[in-house]
């Protein structure tokens, strides 16, 4: 893994690129580490896809955010679709790829189409911080289209709460550069409010860009809600081998943790709420066919860096045209 990374990295030497190898490199090192924690996440994305295929069929397929196709039901989704295309900004994702038979089309670019250039604009900035901090939510109102391609059906997997996330990181990058850490730590609530409008607009972006391929069928799978969450008694931490639940569960009437546990929840995807409502306003050729959602306990309390664990909450929509 770490030869193919290094190997990757030698070849591209854009910052742009940089990002999306470094994020692969993290997932694929996590889901190796946490495995046991993962899986369960893993097995209701694929699962969400053998549903899907019960009526989704078609010549192309396309996948959205493929990555290592490490959450792709390949044996169950391909038997209904001629031809793949698979779509990922991370260019060693390939090596992942290659063994797939019906691979007609890869494809290495950013979906959002306008982050990279974002990113390169927002570090061009040279005003003081309330000028850059007006500068950044201004991409708010910057709509741009997103990557579109005609198929018969789309499959995005994991990625759509990514595009802030990369959107975040960039700016909070240029920020450090520029102001410092002490200073952009004290202003923590002030720029990430700044960058909601833009988060918010890849968002909206990428499902007009979705309506705009207009594919028969659709499944949309991405987290809608992070939860972080802390113990009273430090000591009881999990370990990264030995599976246990999650200290926190959801249900429709909301969020419970055990006792001495306390929760900090906030949206994915910046408060786009992905409803029948919602979808009918940014994809209204689409009817909404069924939901399912679960949670990825993604990192569990001393598995990782940090005194606090975290979970995702994590929803697949199936849709049909017309
Ligand atoms: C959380 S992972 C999803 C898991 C992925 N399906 C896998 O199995 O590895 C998100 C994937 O989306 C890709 N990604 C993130 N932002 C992207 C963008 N703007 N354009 C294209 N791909 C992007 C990442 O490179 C990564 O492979």
């Amino acid at each position: 893994m770490l030869f193919r990374y290094l190997a990757a990295r030698l070849r591209h030497r854009d910052p742009a690129v940089v990002r999306y190898l470094n994020m692969g490199l993290g997932i694929e090192r996590r889901a190796r580490l946490l495995a046991p924690f993962w899986a369960e996440h893993l097995a209701r994305t694929r699962a969400a896809q053998a549903r899907w295929v019960e009526n989704a069929t078609g010549d192309w397929l396309t996948v959205l955010g493929a990555g290592r196709l490490l959450d792709f039901n390949g044996p169950a989704v391909l038997p209904h679709f001629n031809q793949l295309r698979l779509v990922d900004a991370d260019p060693s994702c390939g090596a992942s790829w290659q063994r797939l038979e019906k691979l007609a089309e890869s494809i290495c670019l950013d979906i959002s189409a306008c982050l990279n250039k974002w990113i390169a604009e927002a570090a061009q900035f040279r005003g003081a911080w309330p000028e850059t901090m007006s500068a950044i939510s201004a991409y708010g109102t910057r709509a741009e289209a997103a990557y579109s391609v005609p198929s018969d059906a789309l499959l995005s997997l994991n990625v759509l709460s990514q595009l802030p996330i990369v959107w975040q990181d960039g700016v909070e990058a240029i920020l450090l550069r520029r102001f410092g850490k002490h200073f952009v730590a004290a202003r923590e609530e002030e720029w990430l409010d700044a960058l909601r409008p833009g988060g918010r607009m890849l968002v909206e972006q990428h499902l007009r860009a979705i309506e705009s391929a207009s594919p028969r069928f659709v499944l949309l799978v991405t987290d809608v809600e992070y939860l972080e969450y802390r113990r009273e008694h430090l000591g009881v931490k999990y370990q990264r081998r030995h599976f246990a639940p999650p200290p926190v569960d959801w249900s429709t009437a909301g969020w419970s943790a055990e006792s001495g546990v306390t929760c900090e929840v906030s949206p994915a995807i910046e408060s786009v709420e992905l409803t029948k409502s919602s979808f009918s306003h940014f994809l209204p050729s689409y009817r909404l066919l069924w939901e399912e959602c679960w949670l990825w306990h993604i990192s569990p309390l001393g598995t990782e860096e940090g005194d606090s664990g975290k979970v995702h909450r994590v929803a697949a929509f199936a849709l049909e045209a017309g």
